[in-house]
């Protein structure tokens, strides 16, 4: 079993090499943000008020976003790890995830950071904005999330460094090469 942290500002390819990671490694997806664009979208109460957030670029409160992460972590039966992706985003839902870990015997092994620089973020975001349309990839909302990141990551990025379980990982390039470099550094913790 392995379980992974990907993180990364907005546009950094958390989504895209997530999906390359569960090819390969077989392991289930956990992304906070395509589990509150469901909420958003069956129109449940947390999804109505995560969109307020989420419009505008902000986090959704820790508590609410904390006990939906837990309830979709105690649905799931993977024997062979999880992907989150997306999650942790503070230092406090950093050490709620090690709390739930720790109860199911399990613990995060490594946490990847993607580093790519903010000129990169932007051109893919807008970029897929035309494509896709998701609301959010429009340039303030961009900018803010960029922010938004920048503001909380390093508390995050020092929880797993203190363990030993950090590594990070230049995002720049093609998917390819990308995914080549996350799987060197996976392969050496296994
Ligand atoms: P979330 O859905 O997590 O969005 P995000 O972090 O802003 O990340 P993105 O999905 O935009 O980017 P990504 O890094 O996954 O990149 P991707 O692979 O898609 O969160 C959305 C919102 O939900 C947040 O703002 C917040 O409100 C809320 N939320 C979610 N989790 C939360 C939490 N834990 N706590 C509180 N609130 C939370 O790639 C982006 C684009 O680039 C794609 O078009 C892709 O094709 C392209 N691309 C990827 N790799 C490359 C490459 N190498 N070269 C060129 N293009 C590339």
């Amino acid at each position: 079993m392995i379980n992974l942290v990907l993180f990364g500002p907005p546009g950094s390819g958390k989504g895209t090499q997530s999906e390359k990671l569960i090819q390969k490694y077989s392991l289930a997806h956990l992304s906070t943000g395509d589990i509150l664009r469901n909420e958003l979208k069956q129109q449940t109460p947390l999804g109505k008020k995560a969109k307020a957030y989420m419009d505008k670029g902000e986090l959704v409160p820790d508590e609410e976003v904390i006990a939906m992460l837990l309830q979709t972590l105690d649905r799931q039966n993977h024997a062979n790890g999880f992907i989150f992706d997306g999650f942790p985003r503070t230092r406090e839902q950093a050490r709620a995830l090690r709390h739930a870990l720790t109860d199911k015997d399990m613990r995060i092994d490594l946490m990847i950071t993607l580093d790519v620089p903010k000129k990169e973020l932007i051109k893919r975001l807008l970029k897929r904005g035309q494509l896709s349309g998701r609301s959010d990839d429009e340039l303030s909302v961009i900018e803010n999330r960029i922010n938004v990141y920048n503001e909380q990551a390093q508390p995050v990025i020092d929880f797993y460094d203190k363990m030993h379980k950090y590594a990070s990982i230049e995002g720049t390039g093609t998917i390819d090469e990308i995914f080549a470099r996350i799987c060197a550094v996976i392969e050496a913790v296994k």
